[in-house]
Order: C-alpha cells, then sequence, then structure tokens
C-alpha cells in the first residue's frame, strides 16, 4: 500500500514537471504585418501555421495598408506605450533606426545554430544585423521593377509589350484606342513611387538610380537626367484613369486581371494577386522587367525585427519562429503564394514559375554586374525621414497637373537634404 501511494506520488509529480515543461514550450507570439490583400493573406497564413504546428499560438496583429505606412505608424504608438508586439513587418534602414533605440532582442543564438551567415547573401545578413548581431530575420526577397500586363487586352488592342519607354507610350496609346485603361494605378504616395522609380531605373540606369537615390547627390538630382524621368513619369499618369487617387494596389491589379487596364508597374506581391485569382504566368498575364530595366533589379527584402521580451515562454516561440522563417520548407510555401523568390540561398526553385525564375537569375546576375539597387519606395534604400520627405514631393508632383517639372525637381532635390 505504502509503495503503491508512492508510486502514485512519483507519477503526479513527473506529470506536474511535464505540464510545466510543456507550458515553457507553448509562448505566444504576436506579429505585427500589413499582409491582407488576397495573395498576401494567403502568404501570412503560412507563416501561422508554421508556428502553430510547433505549439505556439499567433497573435494576428494585422494593420492594412499597402506599403506598410499604417502599420509603422500603429507600431511607433504601441513601443512608446511599453507594449511592443514580438515581432513587426520592419525592413532596411530602419532596422537600425529601431535597433537604435534599444528594442530589439539579439537573436544570434538562433542564426548562429540555422547557420544563418552561410545561407544568407551578404548584402542581406548585414541587414539584419546590428553591432553584428542578428536582429531580425529576412523573408524573402521582392522584386519590384516589374511591368505586369492583360494577355487579353494586350490582344484585343493589337498591342506588343514594351521594352523600353518609347515602347510604353506606344502599347498605352493602343491599349486607349481600344478603350481599355492603359495603366492601372493606384494614388498613394508608394505607389506613386514604386513607379517613379521604375520610371527612373529605366530611363536612367542603374548608375544614375544609385547616384540620385540612393546617394542623394545633389547634381545628379537637379541634372538634365532626372528632368527627363520627371517629365516620363508625368507622362505616365496621363495613361491613368480618373478614379486612381486613393486607389488599393490590389484593386489595381485586379484591373489587370479582369482585362479592364493593360498594364500595372508594381513589385511581385501582384503577382501573389494573380495567382490567388487562379490566373496563369504566361498564359493569361505577361511578367516582364519594367521598360529599360532588363538588366537591373530593384530588391525589397521583408523581414521581421524581433522585440525584447520578458517571458520564457514567449521568448522560445518567438526564437521558433526565427528559425521557421529561414526553413527550405517555409522559403518555399511562403514565397511561392507572396510572388517573391527566397531569400535562402541554394533553394530548389523547380515548383517555381517563370517569372520566379527569371528574378532568381536576374538577381544573381545583377548582383555581380553591380546593377542591383535598392527599393526606395520599400524603405531599403535611405533613412525614413529622407524618403518620406522625398516621396511626398514627387507624389505632389504627380498629383498637381500645374506644377512645372522644374519646381518639382527644386522640391526632389530639397527634400532629399532632409536629415
Ligand atoms: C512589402 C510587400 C507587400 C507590399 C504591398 C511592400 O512594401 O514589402 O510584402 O506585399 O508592400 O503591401
Amino acid at each position: 500500500m505504502k509503495t503503491l501511494s508512492k508510486t502514485l506520488i512519483a507519477r503526479a509529480a513527473l506529470a506536474t514537471a511535464a505540464l510545466a515543461a510543456g507550458a515553457v514550450h507553448a509562448g505566444e507570439v504576436e506579429v505585427l504585418h500589413w499582409w491582407t490583400s488576397g495573395g498576401e493573406a494567403k502568404a501570412a497564413s503560412a507563416l501561422k501555421s508554421t508556428l502553430q504546428g510547433q505549439g505556439h499560438t499567433w497573435k494576428d496583429f494585422a494593420v492594412a495598408g499597402g506599403g506598410g505606412d499604417n502599420a509603422m505608424t500603429v507600431l511607433k504608438s504601441r513601443v512608446v506605450s511599453g507594449n511592443a508586439p514580438a515581432a513587426a513587418q520592419i525592413k532596411g534602414p530602419a532596422l537600425q533606426e529601431w535597433a537604435a533605440e534599444g528594442v530589439l532582442a539579439n537573436i544570434d543564438g538562433v542564426a548562429k545554430a540555422e547557420k544563418w551567415d552561410s545561407v544568407l547573401p551578404p548584402v542581406v545578413a548585414n541587414v539584419m544585423k546590428y553591432k553584428g548581431n542578428y536582429i531580425a530575420v529576412p523573408v524573402n526577397v521582392h522584386r519590384v521593377n516589374w511591368l505586369w500586363t492583360s494577355n487579353a487586352a494586350f490582344k484585343k488592342a493589337g498591342a506588343k509589350v514594351p521594352t523600353n519607354w518609347d515602347e510604353f507610350f506606344v502599347a498605352a496609346e493602343k491599349l486607349k484606342k481600344a478603350g481599355i485603361i492603359p495603366v492601372a494605378h493606384g494614388g498613394q504616395n508608394w505607389q506613386d513611387f514604386t513607379t517613379f522609380e521604375s520610371v527612373a531605373l529605366g530611363v536612367g540606369g542603374a548608375d544614375f538610380y544609385k547616384k540620385a537615390l540612393v546617394q542623394l547627390d545633389q547634381a545628379s538630382l537637379n541634372g538634365a537626367t532626372m528632368t527627363k524621368v520627371l517629365d516620363t513619369f508625368k507622362k505616365v499618369k496621363s495613361y491613368t484613369d480618373k478614379n486612381a487617387p486613393g486607389r488599393d494596389w490590389n484593386l489595381a491589379t485586379a484591373m489587370v486581371i479582369k482585362g479592364e487596364a493593360g498594364m500595372q508597374l508594381m513589385g511581385d506581391w501582384a503577382k501573389g494577386e494573380f495567382m490567388a485569382a487562379g490566373k496563369k504566368p504566361g498564359a493569361d498575364f505577361g511578367c516582364s522587367a519594367a521598360p529599360g530595366t532588363a538588366k537591373s533589379f530593384t530588391f525589397n527584402v521583408d523581414s521581421f525585427a524581433m522585440f525584447k521580451l520578458k517571458n520564457e515562454a514567449n521568448i522560445k516561440a518567438q526564437n521558433d519562429l526565427a528559425a521557421a522563417i529561414m526553413s527550405p520548407a517555409f522559403q518555399e510555401t511562403f514565397n511561392l503564394n507572396k510572388g517573391s523568390i527566397p531569400v535562402r540561398l541554394g533553394m530548389d526553385l523547380s515548383k517555381f514559375d517563370d517569372c520566379a525564375k527569371l528574378s532568381a537569375k536576374d538577381f544573381v546576375d545583377t548582383a555581380k554586374s553591380g546593377s542591383l539597387v535598392p527599393s526606395v519606395a520599400h524603405g531599403m534604400a535611405i533613412p525614413s525621414a529622407a524618403a518620406g520627405a522625398i516621396q511626398d514631393a514627387v507624389s505632389q508632383f504627380w498629383n498637381d497637373d500645374k506644377m512645372s517639372t522644374k519646381d518639382a525637381q527644386a522640391k526632389i532635390a530639397s527634400a532629399a537634404k532632409t536629415k
């Protein structure tokens, strides 16, 4: 009898210990992101199920708004009030700005265990580190300089997919004559700038882009090439429809999906929308480099910054999330839905379509040739203050038909001095 009760007590103790261990293991991760469109939401749910598969709880903190401006505003107020999420979609130089505030966690433990230094391109790994320690984990590589075309619209108009800006306007005229909206656009700052930077790259080339938009060189910003870029950019506007102001990017993509519009200049998250709508690249729609940019690549790497947490179980869940994001299985599923390519090197791309394969090839080729450039519209290139001021000036020019190119150019050059 005595022995029996001892055994029972021992078993009960073991069970309690196991429960306690389980409790430490299962944590909650609150994740801030802005992936709310059709394709984006599918990709986000891949992240959620990966985390849940490990027994953790996913607390969704989605803030709608393409390009993430709304999400960043909400994030700031949460962090200021001492209530940061575990992980937030933060990218490029903004990672350094957040890390300098002392609010991000050092995730070197998981990075070392998972050998991130050897499976990430160094140019990406460096952005994920602050003072040599990983503070964020990258998810993907988006290419921004794409032109999306509707096969049905181009067929109806008898137009040819353009490879340079002269051809672009020829195609736009034909589409217009056929009663099709030539360019699907959403008039929001970040979308205006997404178009602007593709025009700058196509008209001026990668060296001009780097000097003017990355180094913010005043001579380039005030020079003749920039004048040509601005004139071309403004000409694009004349082929957009009157309902463009304020339109969300995915609604613009839907216009191309339905063949109501012929073209959209947008990063490859747009492909996620075509795929979510059951459309096939090649058969239904075309992906080609934005006019004049076939030999360049504007990159936009999504990443999650990890915030400092106190609860042990939640820290464990946060580290598990970071490890899962970099795993080959997740990189494949997520990027198939998102329209981007894996950020992890050496991945098998056999399940990816031709747009993704072209992107992967051009990413490697342009890195070698020096024409791989960071996207300004997507927070990859310059500190947020200067980026915001330049984007405002570019959108003012786009919206105000009375503003001269000369005035716009002076405004942009002076915005570039914002510290
Ligand atoms: C992000 C993408 C997102 C897009 C539209 C970009 O800045 O990098 O992940 O799909 O904005 O919201």
